[in-house]
């Protein structure tokens, strides 16, 4: 059973992930929001303008909002998991969110910024990333905390964070977590570009931004994929969990008539996917992009096909759950003999979920680690 009441330095919530249902025991916050909660209760924080970044599903929002309801709050995330549950958690918990803005990960930061608290994210080059975005705005002196497992921070974050925006040092450890506090020196640092890459076999040219799934090269379960794609006519593809947009790119060039939408969770990853589109595509009017969880949020989408190579983790968690509810949406959205084609890795055994939602499931390819298995949604009659 999930745990979902919060309980720390005299601060009670009750916190869920987001969305709510879903197949999975995992927790909303962990150790290390406790400690950064534990840190600023301890050290009687007043509550200065306050950039809270990576804050999973709110638990930092709503710890410091139930602290001082006017606590000014500018948070940035790039998920749309996060963005919608910590708005969730808010307003299961009562709390005021007069005081708190909403930044993805390219916007303009505010130069108001007077304190920031941060967890660190799974990806280091997207945290480099972020760093330098912060190293634009905040003034010298600054105070930056940045809360990970202890396990997690070594010698090369610490260097990370001096090289990207001034000096740091780790706590103690407490609860196997510990913060760093970093000052900021002042000096601006530059952006990072964009990695760019061809598929020369393919003729696309493809870019990603910090936060996108594959960095700089193909992904063995996308190349997969691309060998295998479905035959026939499409009208209507979804490319759930797009990432850079390959699969999608790869389906425009293949089912000419077919409109082509674009999901992810990822705010970069859509960002990716138009930038990618503009590159290999003329026809704007083809393509249209949904930043969201699954397809939560899809309501005029009725896809004959949806492409998906569904992720296996969220942050740092290992979890089969948001495949699972990749599958649901899709079984829910298709149209009758519409199909679901998906790559995964041969132990997840995702046919075993496939078969219980649509009845049925083929194995299309194989290799030692991949499975391609198509699901095709019976016509009611
Ligand atoms: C394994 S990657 C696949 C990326 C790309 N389709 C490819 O084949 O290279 C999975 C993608 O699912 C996205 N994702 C994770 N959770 C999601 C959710 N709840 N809703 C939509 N997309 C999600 C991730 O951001 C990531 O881009």
């Amino acid at each position: 059973m999930t745990i979902s009441q919060f309980s720390c330095s005299g601060i009670e919530l009750a916190l869920f992930r987001y969305p709510k249902q879903q197949e999975s025991n995992l927790q909303a916050w962990d150790a290390a929001d406790e400690h950064l909660i534990k840190m600023l209760v301890e050290s009687q924080q007043q509550p200065l303008n306050t950039a809270i970044i990576n804050d999973s599903f709110g638990a930092l929002q709503c710890a410091l909002t139930s602290i001082n309801p006017t606590w000014p709050l500018m948070v940035e995330t790039d998920a749309k998991t996060s963005l919608l549950g910590a708005k969730q958690n808010l307003a299961d918990n009562q709390l005021n969110t007069d005081n708190i803005r909403y930044f993805n990960s390219r916007d303009l930061l505010p130069q108001s910024i007077q304190l920031v608290l941060m967890k660190l994210p799974k990806n280091l080059s997207y945290f480099a990333h972020q760093l330098q975005r912060l190293s634009q705005i905040l003034p010298q002196g600054t105070q930056v905390f940045i809360a990970a497992k202890a396990k997690s921070i070594n010698k090369s974050i610490l260097t990370t964070i001096e090289q990207n925006l001034g000096s740091a040092s780790a706590s103690l450890t407490w609860k196997k977590t510990r913060v760093i506090t970093c000052i900021s020196d002042g000096n601006k640092r530059s952006l990072p570009q964009s990695v760019t890459w061809k598929v020369a076999e393919l003729g696309l040219s493809m870019s990603n931004l910090s936060n996108v799934f594959a960095a700089n090269k193909l992904d063995i379960g996308a190349r997969i994929m691309l060998d295998n794609m479905p035959t026939g006519e499409f009208s209507s593809v979804i490319d759930l969990g797009c990432g850079n947009g390959i699969l999608g790119l790869r389906a425009a060039q293949l089912y000419p008539q077919a409109q082509i939408h674009f999901v992810d969770d990822s705010e970069m990853a859509i960002e990716s996917s138009r930038i990618n589109w503009q590159a290999n595509h003329p026809d704007a009017n083809r393509a249209t992009f949904h930043w969201d969880d699954c397809l939560t949020h899809l309501d005029n989408v009725t896809p004959d096909l949806v492409l998906c190579n569904p992720p296996f983790h969220q942050g740092e968690a290992i979890t089969d759950h948001i495949a699972w509810q990749m599958f649901l949406d899709a079984y829910r959205k298709l149209s009758p003999g519409g199909i679901l084609h998906v790559v995964g890795n041969r132990h997840l055994a995702y046919h075993v979920k496939i078969k219980r939602i649509f009845k049925n499931c083929h194995t299309i390819a194989s290799n030692g680690k991949f499975v391609i298995l198509q699901a095709k949604k019976q016509a009611v009659n």
